[in-house]
């Protein structure tokens, strides 16, 4: 079959124009529409049983069974949040404050999309942690793929785990009342990688409660906040740490805030 028409079929199915040139850059590897090629009968069955799923909410993502994400592909299936662009954020500013000799954590791993594409581009001692066991499969087989040997443990939150220099974090956010009108590819996504609670900000207060006992005196946490929780996140911190900035997405949305210099309870000044 002509890609042309290929396309008019799944169009018929429901599929917009943008996922059906998606399905066949991965699925048939066409890469230039103009030239209208010819999809082999098999590709094309296997994009029509792709299709039959997508049209009825179902992510393209796990469909496929993959996602991109920074630099890499990562496996995802219904255990794991699938990878944001926006979170690509979070991977380039931590970048900045890793060493070699750092140990970092990523919490709530999920795929492990963020400490993994850390890992790929700087040596350190990685730990992946999420309470989910089969989000934690999905990490040890992308971490297989990608030839990284990160520390894999499961943990709630922080209570687990031991302390790091730098840690990362991208929380459930999604305050519980917004979850319902969320697009319906969401809504096959696990609840546990979204729901932040009434006003999102559950996994926060964990944090803040837990970060004194898990990161170094000169440490560093970045979180991932919702566009819509800034504020919030930043008043609930600024008792724990004195330095607080915020970095926007390439949407210009506030995206990722920094924290450092953990302050001390006792004498009100750093650690
Ligand atoms: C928003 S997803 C982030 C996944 C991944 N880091 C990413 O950026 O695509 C949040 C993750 O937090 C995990 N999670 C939820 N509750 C948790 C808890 N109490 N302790 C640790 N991880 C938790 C979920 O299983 C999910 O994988």
């Amino acid at each position: 079959m002509k890609t042309k028409e290929c396309v008019a079929q799944l169009k018929s199915l429901g599929i917009d124009h943008r996922t059906s040139r998606y399905l066949l850059k991965e699925v048939a590897g066409v890469s230039n529409f103009l030239l209208d090629p010819e999809v082999p009968d098999s590709t094309c069955r296997k994009i029509f049983r792709y299709a039959k799923k997508i049209s009825t909410g179902y992510p393209v993502q796990y469909a496929l069974g993959y996602s991109y994400f920074y630099k890499n592909k990562f496996k995802v299936n219904r255990h794991v949040l699938i990878p944001r662009f926006d979170t690509e954020r979070l991977v380039e500013e931590a970048l900045k404050y890793i060493e070699p000799t750092s140990r970092v954590l990523d919490c709530c791993t999920g795929s492990g999309c963020v400490g993994l594409s850390i890992l790929c581009e700087k040596h350190c001692d990685m730990t992946l942690s999420d309470i989910s066991r089969g989000a934690l499969r999905v990490a040890k087989s992308n971490a297989k793929s990608l030839h990284l040997d990160p520390h894999i443990t499961r943990s709630d939150m922080l209570s687990d785990l031991t302390k790091y220099d730098v840690i990362v974090c991208n929380p459930p956010y999604i305050k519980s009342g917004d979850i319902a009108s969320l697009d319906s590819a969401v809504q096959h996504e696990p609840i546990l990688a979204l729901d932040g609670d009434v006003d999102g900000l559950k996994y926060y207060r964990i944090l803040k409660d837990q970060v004194r006992e898990h990161l170094r005196p000169h440490g560093v946490m970045l979180v991932e906040i919702g566009y819509d929780i800034q504020d919030s996140v930043i008043e609930l911190f600024k008792d724990t740490f004195r330095d607080i900035s915020t970095v926007y997405d390439y949407g210009n949305n506030p995206r990722v805030v920094i924290l450092t210099n953990l302050i001390n309870p006792n004498i009100g000044e750093w650690l």
